[in-house]
C-alpha cells in the first residue's frame, strides 16, 4: 500500500480490523510489543504464533524500512498471550502521524493492557556507551510539540479524552519491573535510564543538532515510539519502553568520524538481540495482567 492510501484512525474501523483478527485466532493478547530495528528476532520468543502479513491484513499499512519486516505475530511468550508487531511504521515513510499509530489502536481493541516499545537510539549521555540498554522513563516529542501529533483531528472519546495526561507515559510500576529484571539477569553493567527525543529522521542529526538535543534533555535520539506511547497512554495503555544504544552520537563537528549510519544501527542491535530478548521474555513473565 502507497503511503498516501487511506488508513483508518476511527474507532470503528479499527475494531473492524480488530474482530477480523480475532476472527482467525483464538489467541486474546494482553501485552503488546513493538519491535524496533534490528530488533526483530524478539518476534522469535513468541510460542504458538500465528502470523499475519501487514499487506494481507485489510487497511493495514505496510512497513518499508530494511531491518523492519512487516508482520503481525500473536502467540504467548512465558506463558502470556501477547501480539507482536515485527516492524513498525514511521514519520519519515510518508505515514501521518496518525497512521504510524493506528496499530496501537488496534492492539487496543484487541485487548492488549500494556504495550512495550523497543527501538533503537543514538546515545547524548555521555555515560552511555553502543550497546546499552536504556529504560526509557520519559521522552521529548519534538514533532508532537510542534503539531505534528497524533491526537490531532477529532477526538474519538471511545478510545479517550481530548486532553490526555502523559506525566506517567512510562507506567512507574513496570520501569521498576525492568530496572529489577536487568539487575537479576546481571544486565546492570550496561543497563540506563533516561529520555527518549523523538525526531523525524530520516537524515541523523547534525552535532549542533545533537548539542541543541542533550541540552534540551534528551539522554537517546531516535525516529519512533513517542507517537505510539501517546496514543497508547490516550486509550489506557500501560507503557514500557526499552531503547537499544546503538552508536554514539557525535558532537564534535571537527571530527573524523562519519557518524551513524543504518548498517552500524543493525550490527550493534544484533550484536544485544539476545540479551533483549531475554529481557523481554523475563519482564513478560513478571507482568500482571487480567
Ligand atoms: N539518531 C536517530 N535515530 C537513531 C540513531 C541516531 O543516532 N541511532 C539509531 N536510531
Amino acid at each position: 500500500m502507497a503511503a498516501s492510501e487511506e488508513v483508518p484512525f476511527d474507532y470503528d474501523s479499527v475494531k473492524e480490523i480488530a474482530d477480523y483478527l480475532l476472527g482467525l485466532t483464538d489467541i486474546r493478547p494482553k501485552i503488546g510489543i513493538i519491535c524496533g530495528s534490528g530488533l526483530g528476532g524478539l518476534a522469535t520468543q513468541v510460542e504458538n504464533a500465528v502470523e499475519f502479513e501487514y499487506s494481507k491484513i485489510p487497511k493495514f499499512p505496510v512497513s518499508t524500512v530494511v531491518g523492519h519486516a512487516g508482520k503481525l505475530i500473536f502467540g504467548t511468550i512465558s506463558g502470556k498471550p501477547v501480539v507482536c508487531m515485527k516492524g513498525r511504521f514511521h514519520y519519515y515513510e510518508g505515514y501521518s502521524p496518525q497512521k504510524v499509530t493506528m496499530p496501537v489502536r488496534v492492539m487496543k481493541l484487541l485487548g492488549v493492557e500494556i504495550l512495550i516499545v523497543t527501538n533503537a537510539a543514538g546515545g547524548l549521555n555521555p555515560n552511555y556507551k553502543a550497546g546499552d540498554i536504556m529504560i526509557i522513563n520519559d521522552h521529548i516529542n519534538s514533532l508532537g510539540v510542534t503539531g505534528i501529533h497524533p491526537l490531532v483531528g477529532p477526538n474519538d472519546d471511545k478510545f479517550g479524552t481530548r486532553f490526555p495526561s502523559t506525566t506517567s507515559a512510562y507506567a512507574k510500576e513496570l520501569r521498576k519491573l525492568a530496572m529489577d529484571t536487568c539487575k537479576e539477569l546481571g544486565m546492570e553493567d550496561f543497563t540506563q535510564t533516561g529520555v527518549y527525543f523523538y525526531v523525524s529522521g530520516p537524515s541523523y542529526e547534525t552535532p549542533a543538532e545533537c548539542r541543541m538535543i542533550r541540552t534540551w534533555g534528551g539522554d537517546a535520539v531516535g525516529m519512533s515510539t513517542a507517537p505510539e506511547v501517546v496514543v497508547a497512554v490516550h486509550c489506557g495503555m500501560k507503557v514500557l519502553g526499552f531503547s537499544l544504544i546503538t552508536n554514539v552520537v557525535v558532537m564534535d563537528i571537527d571530527t573524523d568520524d562519519a557518524g551513524p549510519n543504518h548498517e552500524e544501527v543493525l550490527e550493534t542491535s544484533k550484536r544485544r538481540a539476545q540479551d533483549m530478548q531475554k529481557l523481554v521474555k523475563t519482564v513478560v513473565a513478571k507482568m500482571n495482567v487480567s
